[in-house]
């Protein structure tokens, strides 16, 4: 019986090790360094592990030596060295150490941005996204996503509209408070073109888990590329359903919230629609830009994210959402 849940607890035990480890990989993971910043904070994680597992061994050493090696009645002096020098000395300075290294990195990060400036608003379950390049008078904005050139250090202004929430993108580097109403910096270096994935990561309100974004990271011609793509207007809808789905649009009054730059439809409200497919991810890093997630999206916000601003067109038929989908599909 005995042998049968020790057998159980080490089964159990090398399950969870694994789910541990299975989540140390991946596109958002703080150990899998994708940036300049996020690899100090790999390597500081690392030493910071092997400072604590040193300490650890050690106590758990010198309790075992005294307890099953040798018990004995310990003279008085051995008493005092251990507790200076375990208990003063060694601690003082192993903290210490791993003190001076952890703030000796904080300048690094707190460093001068070297060109473009990316203000991110936290918004009520989504993000505003407005890229400055160096001597822009006027942002490109888009939302939800966020790119960056590698080899440069960008800057990232950051608040919030309501709440208190979070930006992190754990390949890249740490995370950032966002309050109202304050504005909050950091700057990051990305190293490796790929799509990451950012979480809000302080709690929000009831759409908190559904906060995410892409993080796409391109190299700095690429990046110039797509910053051009994305300063120009929208385009025009090519296909009958798509200019049908553009007159449900303007009927539906989804102009009041959203923009659609080149058209009348200028909404401050919510996210900007400009290049909306061209985008990664749909509701913030929660669906995919297809026809069905679009539709799906449409009918059933509420459902889909809690406390969402956006109504659920629910009394459209299915060819009007689907006509509707047409139109945001052809938004590149
Ligand atoms: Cu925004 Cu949590």
């Amino acid at each position: 019986m005995t042998r049968s849940l020790a057998e159980l607890g080490r089964r159990l035990g090398a399950l969870a090790l694994l789910v541990a480890v299975a989540g140390c990989s991946g596109r958002q993971s703080a150990l899998s360094p994708a940036g300049e910043d996020a690899a100090w904070l790999r390597d500081l994680w690392i030493v910071m592990l092997v400072g604590a597992v040193l300490l650890w061994t050690a106590l758990n050493g010198m309790f075992y030596f005294v307890t099953r090696i040798r018990p004995r009645d310990w003279p008085e002096r051995y008493a005092n060295r251990l507790i200076i020098g375990g208990g003063v000395i060694f601690p003082t300075v192993l903290v210490g150490t791993l003190l001076a290294y952890g703030l000796s990195m904080m300048p690094h990060m707190r460093a001068d941005g070297n060109g473009l400036v990316v203000k991110v608003r936290a918004e009520e379950w989504w993000w505003r996204v407005e890229y400055w390049p160096a001597g822009a008078t006027a942002p490109i904005v888009t939302a939800n996503e966020i790119r960056l050139p590698t080899g440069q250090r960008t800057e990232l202004l950051l608040d919030a509209n309501k709440y208190i929430h979070s930006f992190w993108i754990p390949a890249l580097g740490g995370k950032m408070d966002m309050f109202p109403g304050r504005e909050t910096r950091m700057t990051l270096r990305p190293e490796t073109p790929g799509v990451y994935r950012g979480q809000c990561a302080e709690f929000c309100g009831p759409s908190h888990a559904l906060m995410a974004f892409e993080a796409v990271i391109l190299t700095p011609e690429d990046f110039t590329g797509w910053l051009e793509a994305e300063a120009a207007p929208a385009l025009p809808p090519a296909t009958p359903e798509a200019q049908r789905g553009e007159a449900l649009f303007r009927d539906e009054g989804c102009g009041a919230c959203h923009a659609v730059r080149g058209t009348d439809f200028e909404g401050l409200v919510g996210p900007d629609l400009t290049h909306l497919a061209s985008r990664e991810s749909l509701g913030a890093g929660i669906m995919e830009v297809t026809r069905d997630d679009l539709v799906n999206w449409i009918a059933h916000t509420g459902d889909i994210k809690p406390a969402v601003a956006m109504p659920a067109y629910d009394w459209l038929e299915g060819p009007q959402l689907a006509d509707l989908a047409a139109y945001l599909e052809g938004l590149k």
